[in-house]
Protein backbone atom coordinates (compact mmCIF):
# COMPACT_ATOMS: atom_id res chain seq x y z
CA UNK A 1 0.00 0.00 0.00
CA UNK A 2 1.45 3.54 -0.69
CA UNK A 3 0.11 6.03 0.82
CA UNK A 4 0.63 9.97 -0.46
CA UNK A 5 0.11 13.25 1.79
CA UNK A 6 -1.04 16.33 0.29
CA UNK A 7 -3.08 14.52 -2.55
CA UNK A 8 -5.73 16.98 -3.29
CA UNK A 9 -3.29 19.13 -3.95
CA UNK A 10 -1.73 20.20 -7.86
CA UNK A 11 0.84 17.81 -7.16
CA UNK A 12 -0.80 14.93 -5.03
CA UNK A 13 -3.07 15.18 -7.58
CA UNK A 14 0.00 14.65 -10.41
CA UNK A 15 1.06 11.74 -8.33
CA UNK A 16 -2.06 9.83 -7.64
CA UNK A 17 -2.71 10.17 -11.75
CA UNK A 18 1.03 8.73 -12.13
CA UNK A 19 0.80 6.04 -9.89
CA UNK A 20 -2.89 4.86 -11.03
CA UNK A 21 -0.72 4.15 -14.53
CA UNK A 22 1.87 1.35 -12.33
CA UNK A 23 -0.12 -0.12 -9.68
CA UNK A 24 -4.63 -0.97 -8.91
CA UNK A 25 -6.22 1.94 -7.23
CA UNK A 26 -7.04 -0.14 -4.10
CA UNK A 27 -3.05 -0.31 -3.75
CA UNK A 28 -3.35 3.50 -3.35
CA UNK A 29 -3.87 5.53 -0.49
CA UNK A 30 -5.33 9.14 -1.07
CA UNK A 31 -4.47 11.49 2.58
CA UNK A 32 -6.11 14.64 2.34
CA UNK A 33 -7.14 16.93 4.99
CA UNK A 34 -10.54 17.14 3.56
CA UNK A 35 -12.01 14.01 1.70
CA UNK A 36 -14.84 15.41 0.00
CA UNK A 37 -12.23 17.21 -2.44
CA UNK A 38 -10.91 14.09 -3.77
CA UNK A 39 -14.54 12.20 -4.29
CA UNK A 40 -13.12 12.02 -8.24
CA UNK A 41 -10.03 10.29 -6.75
CA UNK A 42 -12.43 7.57 -4.66
CA UNK A 43 -14.67 7.03 -7.39
CA UNK A 44 -11.97 5.43 -9.68
CA UNK A 45 -11.06 3.23 -6.42
CA UNK A 46 -7.93 5.06 -4.84
CA UNK A 47 -8.92 4.52 -0.93
CA UNK A 48 -9.50 7.89 0.76
CA UNK A 49 -8.23 8.43 4.35
CA UNK A 50 -7.86 11.44 6.58
CA UNK A 51 -4.88 13.19 7.53
CA UNK A 52 -4.25 16.53 8.64
CA UNK A 53 -0.47 17.49 9.31
CA UNK A 54 -1.86 19.14 12.55
CA UNK A 55 -3.29 16.46 14.23
CA UNK A 56 -0.91 13.51 14.67
CA UNK A 57 -3.49 10.92 15.32
CA UNK A 58 -4.65 11.18 11.92
CA UNK A 59 -1.74 10.63 10.21
CA UNK A 60 -0.78 7.41 12.71
CA UNK A 61 -4.99 6.59 11.37
CA UNK A 62 -3.89 7.47 7.49
CA UNK A 63 -0.74 4.93 7.46
CA UNK A 64 -1.84 1.76 8.82
CA UNK A 65 -0.78 -1.07 7.05
CA UNK A 66 1.64 1.69 4.98
CA UNK A 67 4.17 0.15 2.92
CA UNK A 68 5.47 2.56 1.13
CA UNK A 69 4.92 6.65 1.88
CA UNK A 70 5.20 9.78 0.06
CA UNK A 71 5.03 12.73 2.55
CA UNK A 72 4.42 16.18 -0.04
CA UNK A 73 5.50 19.16 1.49
CA UNK A 74 3.10 21.16 3.31
CA UNK A 75 2.19 24.52 1.93
CA UNK A 76 1.87 26.81 5.33
CA UNK A 77 5.33 28.39 5.48
CA UNK A 78 6.91 28.56 9.16
CA UNK A 79 4.40 25.95 10.38
CA UNK A 80 5.73 22.91 8.41
CA UNK A 81 8.48 20.99 10.38
CA UNK A 82 6.14 20.25 13.02
CA UNK A 83 3.21 19.09 10.47
CA UNK A 84 5.95 16.95 8.96
CA UNK A 85 6.86 15.67 12.02
CA UNK A 86 3.68 13.99 12.59
CA UNK A 87 3.87 11.81 9.48
CA UNK A 88 7.53 11.62 9.89
CA UNK A 89 6.85 10.18 13.13
CA UNK A 90 3.80 8.09 11.96
CA UNK A 91 5.74 6.63 9.59
CA UNK A 92 8.37 5.40 12.31
CA UNK A 93 6.05 3.76 14.36
CA UNK A 94 4.09 1.62 10.99
CA UNK A 95 7.23 0.11 10.24
CA UNK A 96 7.37 1.33 6.34
CA UNK A 97 9.60 0.15 3.71
CA UNK A 98 10.55 3.11 2.12
CA UNK A 99 9.48 7.11 2.86
CA UNK A 100 10.23 9.61 0.04
CA UNK A 101 9.50 13.36 0.88
CA UNK A 102 9.39 16.03 -2.15
CA UNK A 103 12.28 18.23 -0.60
CA UNK A 104 13.60 21.18 -2.09
CA UNK A 105 17.15 21.66 -4.66
CA UNK A 106 20.30 21.67 -2.43
CA UNK A 107 18.50 21.44 0.92
CA UNK A 108 21.54 20.36 2.37
CA UNK A 109 23.19 23.69 1.53
CA UNK A 110 20.78 26.05 0.06
CA UNK A 111 20.50 29.37 1.75
CA UNK A 112 16.98 29.88 0.48
CA UNK A 113 14.58 30.73 3.18
CA UNK A 114 12.36 28.03 2.04
CA UNK A 115 14.87 25.38 2.05
CA UNK A 116 15.47 26.07 6.33
CA UNK A 117 12.22 24.16 7.07
CA UNK A 118 13.20 20.99 4.10
CA UNK A 119 16.47 20.80 5.83
CA UNK A 120 15.12 20.43 9.43
CA UNK A 121 13.01 18.03 8.07
CA UNK A 122 15.31 15.50 6.25
CA UNK A 123 17.30 15.75 9.70
CA UNK A 124 13.90 14.57 11.04
CA UNK A 125 13.18 12.07 8.65
CA UNK A 126 17.38 10.82 8.98
CA UNK A 127 16.75 10.78 12.80
CA UNK A 128 13.72 8.64 12.36
CA UNK A 129 15.69 5.90 11.32
CA UNK A 130 13.46 5.53 8.20
CA UNK A 131 14.63 4.42 4.28
CA UNK A 132 14.30 7.62 3.21
CA UNK A 133 14.31 8.77 -0.61
CA UNK A 134 14.44 12.80 -0.94
CA UNK A 135 13.23 13.66 -3.75
CA UNK A 136 14.84 17.54 -4.00
CA UNK A 137 12.63 19.18 -6.94
CA UNK A 138 13.80 22.02 -8.32
CA UNK A 139 11.28 25.01 -9.02
CA UNK A 140 8.15 24.35 -11.07
CA UNK A 141 7.80 25.45 -14.37
CA UNK A 142 4.49 26.71 -13.52
CA UNK A 143 5.99 29.42 -11.14
CA UNK A 144 6.41 30.99 -14.28
CA UNK A 145 4.08 29.39 -17.08
CA UNK A 146 1.03 30.08 -14.52
CA UNK A 147 -0.24 34.12 -13.52
CA UNK A 148 1.37 35.36 -16.84
CA UNK A 149 -1.78 38.17 -17.17
CA UNK A 150 0.55 40.95 -16.01
CA UNK A 151 3.38 40.36 -18.21
CA UNK A 152 1.82 40.25 -21.53
CA UNK A 153 -0.52 43.24 -20.45
CA UNK A 154 2.72 45.34 -19.98
CA UNK A 155 5.02 43.69 -22.14
CA UNK A 156 7.67 42.86 -19.50
CA UNK A 157 8.23 40.35 -16.76
CA UNK A 158 9.50 42.15 -13.75
CA UNK A 159 12.08 40.56 -11.25
CA UNK A 160 15.24 40.39 -9.46
CA UNK A 161 16.84 37.30 -10.63
CA UNK A 162 19.38 38.91 -13.29
CA UNK A 163 20.81 36.43 -15.37
CA UNK A 164 20.53 33.63 -12.76
CA UNK A 165 19.82 30.42 -14.35
CA UNK A 166 16.59 27.97 -12.86
CA UNK A 167 16.57 24.44 -13.79
CA UNK A 168 12.82 24.07 -13.63
CA UNK A 169 10.57 21.25 -14.29
CA UNK A 170 6.66 20.65 -14.70
CA UNK A 171 5.20 19.28 -11.61
CA UNK A 172 3.67 16.35 -13.52
CA UNK A 173 7.03 15.49 -14.58
CA UNK A 174 8.35 15.48 -10.68
CA UNK A 175 5.31 13.70 -10.23
CA UNK A 176 6.04 10.49 -12.73
CA UNK A 177 9.68 10.76 -10.66
CA UNK A 178 7.77 10.31 -7.39
CA UNK A 179 5.85 7.40 -8.80
CA UNK A 180 8.47 6.21 -10.25
CA UNK A 181 10.39 5.52 -7.07
CA UNK A 182 7.61 4.85 -5.13
CA UNK A 183 6.91 1.77 -7.29
CA UNK A 184 10.44 0.59 -8.23
CA UNK A 185 13.44 -0.61 -6.20
CA UNK A 186 16.70 0.14 -5.59
CA UNK A 187 15.89 4.23 -3.93
CA UNK A 188 16.04 3.96 -0.29
CA UNK A 189 18.86 5.95 0.62
CA UNK A 190 19.02 7.92 -2.63
CA UNK A 191 18.90 11.77 -2.58
CA UNK A 192 17.90 12.71 -6.36
CA UNK A 193 18.45 16.84 -7.31
CA UNK A 194 15.50 17.11 -9.59
CA UNK A 195 16.38 19.33 -12.22
CA UNK A 196 14.84 20.57 -15.82
CA UNK A 197 16.40 22.62 -18.28
CA UNK A 198 17.86 25.78 -17.41
CA UNK A 199 16.72 29.46 -18.47
CA UNK A 200 17.39 32.58 -17.44
CA UNK A 201 14.43 35.14 -16.79
CA UNK A 202 15.61 37.03 -20.17
CA UNK A 203 15.03 33.69 -21.80
CA UNK A 204 12.23 32.82 -20.29
CA UNK A 205 10.85 36.49 -22.06
CA UNK A 206 11.95 35.31 -25.00
CA UNK A 207 10.31 32.10 -25.13
CA UNK A 208 7.36 33.85 -24.28
CA UNK A 209 7.86 36.22 -27.27
CA UNK A 210 8.38 33.67 -29.54
CA UNK A 211 4.85 31.40 -28.50
CA UNK A 212 2.82 34.89 -28.42
CA UNK A 213 3.97 36.22 -31.59
CA UNK A 214 4.86 39.68 -29.96
CA UNK A 215 7.83 41.09 -27.99
CA UNK A 216 7.94 40.39 -23.67
CA UNK A 217 10.96 41.91 -22.27
CA UNK A 218 12.50 40.93 -18.65
CA UNK A 219 12.92 43.94 -16.36
CA UNK A 220 15.72 43.30 -14.04
CA UNK A 221 15.27 45.43 -10.70
CA UNK A 222 17.21 45.40 -7.66
CA UNK A 223 15.75 43.48 -5.15
CA UNK A 224 14.43 46.62 -2.74
CA UNK A 225 12.73 47.72 -5.54
CA UNK A 226 11.68 44.39 -7.13
CA UNK A 227 10.07 43.69 -3.04
CA UNK A 228 8.52 47.37 -3.27
CA UNK A 229 6.81 46.80 -6.66
CA UNK A 230 5.52 43.57 -5.34
CA UNK A 231 3.93 45.32 -2.40
CA UNK A 232 1.86 47.93 -4.50
CA UNK A 233 0.95 45.46 -6.71
CA UNK A 234 -0.96 44.30 -3.40
CA UNK A 235 0.65 41.48 -2.30
CA UNK A 236 1.76 40.35 0.95
CA UNK A 237 4.91 41.25 2.75
CA UNK A 238 5.63 37.94 3.80
CA UNK A 239 5.18 36.53 0.73
CA UNK A 240 7.12 39.16 -1.52
CA UNK A 241 10.12 39.06 0.79
CA UNK A 242 9.46 34.87 -0.04
CA UNK A 243 9.33 36.05 -3.62
CA UNK A 244 12.52 38.44 -3.97
CA UNK A 245 14.77 35.94 -1.85
CA UNK A 246 13.95 33.27 -4.63
CA UNK A 247 14.74 35.82 -6.90
CA UNK A 248 18.31 36.37 -5.30
CA UNK A 249 18.96 32.77 -5.04
CA UNK A 250 18.23 32.20 -8.47
CA UNK A 251 20.48 34.80 -9.41
CA UNK A 252 22.99 33.31 -7.13
CA UNK A 253 22.88 30.28 -9.46
CA UNK A 254 20.90 28.35 -5.96
CA UNK A 255 18.56 26.81 -8.03
CA UNK A 256 20.71 26.00 -11.07
CA UNK A 257 21.48 22.00 -11.54
CA UNK A 258 22.64 19.92 -14.20
CA UNK A 259 22.53 16.39 -12.92
CA UNK A 260 20.02 14.08 -14.94
CA UNK A 261 18.42 12.80 -11.75
CA UNK A 262 14.79 13.60 -13.29
CA UNK A 263 15.82 12.62 -17.11
CA UNK A 264 16.63 8.88 -15.04
CA UNK A 265 13.58 8.64 -12.96
CA UNK A 266 11.37 9.52 -16.01
CA UNK A 267 13.66 7.58 -18.87
CA UNK A 268 12.96 10.53 -20.87
CA UNK A 269 13.76 13.90 -20.97
CA UNK A 270 11.64 16.69 -18.69
CA UNK A 271 9.57 19.05 -20.51
CA UNK A 272 10.62 22.62 -21.46
CA UNK A 273 9.58 25.97 -20.64
CA UNK A 274 8.62 26.19 -24.49
CA UNK A 275 6.36 22.84 -24.51
CA UNK A 276 4.85 24.21 -20.94
CA UNK A 277 4.14 28.06 -22.20
CA UNK A 278 2.61 26.46 -25.40
CA UNK A 279 0.39 24.16 -23.51
CA UNK A 280 -0.70 26.82 -21.03
CA UNK A 281 -1.49 29.41 -23.96
CA UNK A 282 -3.10 26.46 -25.86
CA UNK A 283 -5.49 25.93 -22.81
CA UNK A 284 -6.44 29.67 -22.09
CA UNK A 285 -7.35 30.34 -25.83
CA UNK A 286 -9.56 27.08 -25.70
CA UNK A 287 -11.23 28.29 -22.76
N1 LIG B 1 9.11 23.57 -6.15
C1 LIG B 1 8.28 24.60 -6.24
O1 LIG B 1 8.42 25.48 -7.12
C2 LIG B 1 7.14 24.72 -5.28
C3 LIG B 1 6.22 25.74 -5.47
C4 LIG B 1 5.13 25.81 -4.59
C5 LIG B 1 5.04 24.89 -3.55
N2 LIG B 1 5.97 23.92 -3.40
C6 LIG B 1 5.88 22.91 -2.32
O2 LIG B 1 5.33 21.74 -2.92
C7 LIG B 1 4.14 21.35 -2.20
C8 LIG B 1 3.14 20.76 -3.18
O3 LIG B 1 2.88 21.72 -4.19
P1 LIG B 1 1.43 21.87 -4.79
O4 LIG B 1 1.59 22.72 -5.99
O5 LIG B 1 0.76 20.55 -4.89
O6 LIG B 1 0.71 22.71 -3.63
P2 LIG B 1 -0.87 22.87 -3.40
O7 LIG B 1 -1.61 22.63 -4.65
O8 LIG B 1 -1.04 24.15 -2.68
O9 LIG B 1 -1.23 21.65 -2.42
C9 LIG B 1 -0.93 21.68 -1.07
C10 LIG B 1 -1.52 20.45 -0.44
O10 LIG B 1 -1.19 20.45 0.96
C11 LIG B 1 -2.37 20.15 1.67
N3 LIG B 1 -2.33 20.66 3.03
C12 LIG B 1 -2.08 21.93 3.42
N4 LIG B 1 -2.18 22.00 4.76
C13 LIG B 1 -2.52 20.76 5.20
C14 LIG B 1 -2.78 20.21 6.47
N5 LIG B 1 -2.73 20.94 7.60
N6 LIG B 1 -3.06 18.90 6.55
C15 LIG B 1 -3.13 18.13 5.44
N7 LIG B 1 -2.91 18.60 4.19
C16 LIG B 1 -2.62 19.91 4.09
C17 LIG B 1 -3.47 20.80 0.87
O11 LIG B 1 -4.72 20.28 1.28
P3 LIG B 1 -6.10 21.08 1.04
O12 LIG B 1 -6.54 20.68 -0.35
O13 LIG B 1 -7.00 20.56 2.10
O14 LIG B 1 -5.82 22.53 1.17
C18 LIG B 1 -3.04 20.39 -0.53
O15 LIG B 1 -3.42 19.05 -0.79
C19 LIG B 1 3.67 22.64 -1.52
O16 LIG B 1 2.88 22.34 -0.40
C20 LIG B 1 4.99 23.29 -1.17
O17 LIG B 1 5.55 22.73 0.01
C21 LIG B 1 7.01 23.80 -4.25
Amino acid sequence: MIVVTGASGHLGRLVIDSLLDRVTPEAVVAAVRTPEKVDDLAARGVVVRRLDYDEPATARAALAGAERVLLISASEVGRRVPQHAAVIDAAAAEGVAQFAYTSILHADRNPIVLAAEHRATESLIHDAGLPATLLRNGWYLENYTENLAPAIEHGTIVGSAGAGRVAAAGRADFAAAAAAVLTTEGHAGASYELAGHAFTMAELAAVLSDVLGREITYTDLPPVAHRDMLLSAGLPAAFAELLVDADRNVAAGNLFETTSDLEALLGRSPATLETALRAVLASAHAN
